[in-house]
């Protein structure tokens, strides 16, 4: 035996070659790199500081007990480190040690982690890669997976939570990932399901690669499970470390301020022209987000997924704000179930993490049809309004176009409290459209054309919001980001909070 300083030395240096090195040789092969890689490269270079690495799995059965079945820091590597200076703490799962599975001590080595961020409000990233539940240990794995489901759930709206899938992630493990605020993937090596294609072929009959069932490109376009998928390993760390910044510590803390050369007295010129001249063609909500953003910067969550409404983050004079807008060029920027509930999770993640939100409208309401009400549009466009009515946070709105219907109410109107309403002139608030609206109300009458026109003279135009104060001010799309960044400095001392309860009761 080893005296006890050389065995400390030798274990650490076990521990750094996980499940050794023919398997790190076919991680690579795969295209991932290792649990410890990830984290070096996530991290400010030297900043990790390692928790349990001589942490074993106790498993006595199948073997398990003997000394090769044991692998210093077992399937997991976690502590913590600083992403541009900022703390961050982290769990990283280790393919390398049976296939990264989660056994108790794993889940352990995980929960310790994710009770230290929340004692000292600090975020935890989860880069996962793992084959599951550790089949050896049984029901001893799945409390496991509770233990972290039940801080997940705990830490939810306390500190930011971030999942990066990296390698399998199956059965009952993908719900830690879904309990988090943010779920990203890498493209081709990463994959999300409850039940793998074996299963699927034996119960449903379907033939399915891994890849449909649960890759990034179904996650990201069809499922809406992930929030964004990424080239490689190294692509998505990269990214990952920029979209930290966008982010607090905690619920207790505001997003860091960048300091910019973007002045805030910045004309936006491009912006007097962009909207069509006629109302039912399509321009581009990114260009007006790009416009105002800092150094036309902007983070966009979602992007392959209901494109009709556009969320991410930006900053303005340098602070983090989460942008809302319809995007007109899809779908005519309608709402529909899947805009309802990607806009409603961006907007409570943001007044979760004290982050005000712009909303850009150009609405000509919810999506009409068949499929939407059996769907369900009622119960979940009710999200969206629901998230908007309940946020404390800054709420500044822009009417670029169309504000048409309950969806003008929805898309943080006045009514809702929103601190700072804005038209710009092209802006239409009326209860719908000018050609539905005289087939309703001048039902079989003659002179349709004129009705329309004193509808349109009437209704499509903000005067009859801004005559009653629903909209504070209309200005020339010109000046709205120099607006913008007045009201957000004078909003950072808003004080709001809702009345006391257990929790509400969102329409789910
Ligand atoms: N429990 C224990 N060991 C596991 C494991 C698990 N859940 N998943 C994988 N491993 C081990 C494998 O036995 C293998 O060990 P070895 O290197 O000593 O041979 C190693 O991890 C790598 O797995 P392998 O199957 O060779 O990798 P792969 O890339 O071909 O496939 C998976 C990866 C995840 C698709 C596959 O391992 C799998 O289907 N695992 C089971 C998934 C599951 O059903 N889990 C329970 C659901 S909660």
């Amino acid at each position: 035996t080893l005296p006890i300083k050389d065995n400390i030395k030798e274990k650490r240096k076990r521990a750094m070659l996980g499940g050794g090195q023919h398997r790190i040789d076919a991680q690579h092969k795969r295209g991932k790199l290792t649990a410890r890689e990830r984290i070096n490269l996530l991290l400010d270079k030297g900043s990790f500081i390692e928790y349990d690495m001589f942490v074993e799995q106790r498993c006595t059965d199948f073997g398990m007990d003997s000394d090769e079945n044991k692998f210093a820091g077992d399937s997991v590597v976690t502590g913590h480190g600083f992403i541009f200076g900022r703390p961050a703490y982290i769990f990283s799962q280790d393919f390398t040690v049976f296939g990264g599975s989660l056994s108790s001590a794993h889940a352990q080595k995980i929960c310790k982690v994710m009770d230290q961020a929340m004692l000292v409000g600090a975020p935890v990233i989860g880069l996962n890669d793992s084959g599951g539940a550790r089949i050896q240990e049984g029901v001893e794995s799945l409390a496991g997976y509770a233990d972290i489901f039940q801080r997940n759930v705990m830490s939810s709206g306390v500190v930011p939570q971030i999942s990066m899938i990296m390698g399998p992630c199956a059965g009952g493990a993908v719900y830690s990932p879904a309990l988090t605020d943010f779920t990203f993937m890498v493209k081709n090596t990463s994959y999300l399901f409850i039940t793998g294609r074996d299963v699927v072929k034996s119960v449903t009959n379907e033939d399915v690669t891994a890849e449909e069932l649960g890759g990034a490109k179904t996650h990201t376009t069809l499922s809406g499970v992930a929030h964004g998928a990424f080239e490689d390993d190294v692509d998505a760390l990269m990214r990952l470390r920029e979209f930290y910044n966008f982010l607090p510590l905690s619920n207790q803390d505001q997003a860091p301020v960048m300091a910019t050369e973007d002045s805030k007295d910045r004309l936006c010129p491009a912006l007097d022209t962009l909207i069509p001249m006629e109302s039912t063609k399509a321009y581009d909500m990114l260009d007006v987000i790009h416009s105002l953003a800092d150094n036309r910067s902007f983070w966009e969550i979602m992007p392959d997924y209901a494109k009709n409404i556009v969320v991410g983050f930006a900053r303005m004079n340098g602070r983090t704000v989460g942008f809302v807008g319809n995007q007109p060029k899809f779908a005519s920027g309608c709402l529909d179930i899947n805009a309802s509930v990607k806009g409603a999770r961006f907007v409570r993640f943001c007044d979760c993490f004290n982050i005000p939100l712009v909303t850009l409208v150009d609405v000509p309401g919810f999506l009409p049809g068949t499929a939407q009400e059996h769907g369900g549009i009622i119960r979940h466009g009710a999200k969206l309004l629901y998230a908007y009515a309940e946020a404390t946070v800054p709420k500044i709105t822009v009417i670029t176009r169309k504000a048409y219907g309950g969806a003008y109410d929805v898309m943080s109107s006045k009514h809702l409290r929103g601190d700072v309403n804005y038209a710009w002139p092209t802006a239409e608030v009326a209860v719908m459209g000018a050609k539905g609206a005289v087939q309703i109300i001048f039902r079989g009458k003659e002179n349709q054309a004129a009705h329309e026109a004193e509808y349109i003279e009437k209704f499509a135009n903000p005067y009859p919001a801004a005559i009653r104060g629903y909209v504070d001010d209309i200005i020339e799309p010109q000046i709205t980001r120099v607006r913008l960044c007045r009201d957000l400095e004078l909003l950072q001392g808003k004080k709001l909070s809702n009345p006391a309860k257990k929790h509400a009761n969102i329409p789910l």
